[in-house]
């Protein structure tokens, strides 16, 4: 199996980036504006994606440690890579931490969970009006939706800074940093 190197990303870590990536962009989009306008018709798909998708952060966070991290394609002042560094930090953690606070704020708060029409986890029926659900865990499903939405604002930053990160590359540094991430050789 291909692992990274200078100047040669593998398909893999090519594949895993590009799948997560745009995964997440559409999650936080959905995700904020299902909340903004109570569109509850939306939670659905939008549990249903998240929580598959952490099955593919953790594959893609393996891959990550196996093959170390990626070595600039040229050199950059000291700030500019402690910030790149962070931004990866706080969007690797947020993947994950993402769909588990999603997944207790759910099942915590009784909603349970069905992916795709699948149940997972079942809902916790309140036995005098079946209607409705009632919390597993009030205090631990009350935390997770604080996180979920703190995390959801810390991510969104880190996305625009990664972005524009990868576009000063591309369009003012003229250097192959974006095009690697698209299979490029460099
Ligand atoms: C990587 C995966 C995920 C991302 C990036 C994501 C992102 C978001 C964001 C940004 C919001 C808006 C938060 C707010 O403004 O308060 C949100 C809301 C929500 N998410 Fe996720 N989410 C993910 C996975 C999940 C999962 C796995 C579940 C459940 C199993 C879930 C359930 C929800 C629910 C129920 C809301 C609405 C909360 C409310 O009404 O205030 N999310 N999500
Ligand atoms: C259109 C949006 C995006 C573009 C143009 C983009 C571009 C890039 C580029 C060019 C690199 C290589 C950096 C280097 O060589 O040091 C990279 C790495 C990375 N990107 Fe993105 N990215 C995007 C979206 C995202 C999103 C939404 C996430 C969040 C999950 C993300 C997470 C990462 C991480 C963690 C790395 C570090 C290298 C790795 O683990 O593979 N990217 N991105």
């Amino acid at each position: 199996m291909q692992l990274d190197t200078a100047d040669k990303f593998s398909p893999i870590t090519v594949a895993l980036h590009w799948i997560v990536g745009l995964s997440i962009i559409g999650l936080l989009a959905v995700g904020v504006y299902m909340a903004e306008t109570e569109t509850r018709s939306l939670y659905p798909l939008h549990k249903s994606f998240g929580f598959l998708i952490f099955f593919i952060v953790v594959l893609r966070v393996v891959w990550r440690l196996r093959n170390g991290w990626p070595v600039p394609v040229s050199q950059y002042s000291s700030i500019e890579q402690i910030l790149a560094k962070v931004v990866h930090w706080v969007l690797i953690l947020g993947t994950l931490c993402m769909p588990i606070s999603g997944f207790l704020m759910s099942t915590m708060g009784g909603h349970g969970l069905e992916v795709f029409g699948l149940e997972v986890v079942a809902r916790n029926l309140d036995p005098e009006n079946p209607a409705k659900s009632i919390p597993i865990h009030k205090a631990l499903a009350s935390f997770s939706h604080s996180a979920h939405h703190w995390l959801g604002e810390a991510m969104i930053v880190a996305v625009i800074l990664h972005v524009a990160g990868a576009l000063k590359h591309h369009l003012i540094d003229r250097d192959g940093t974006l095009r690697r991430m698209l299979g490029a050789r460099v």
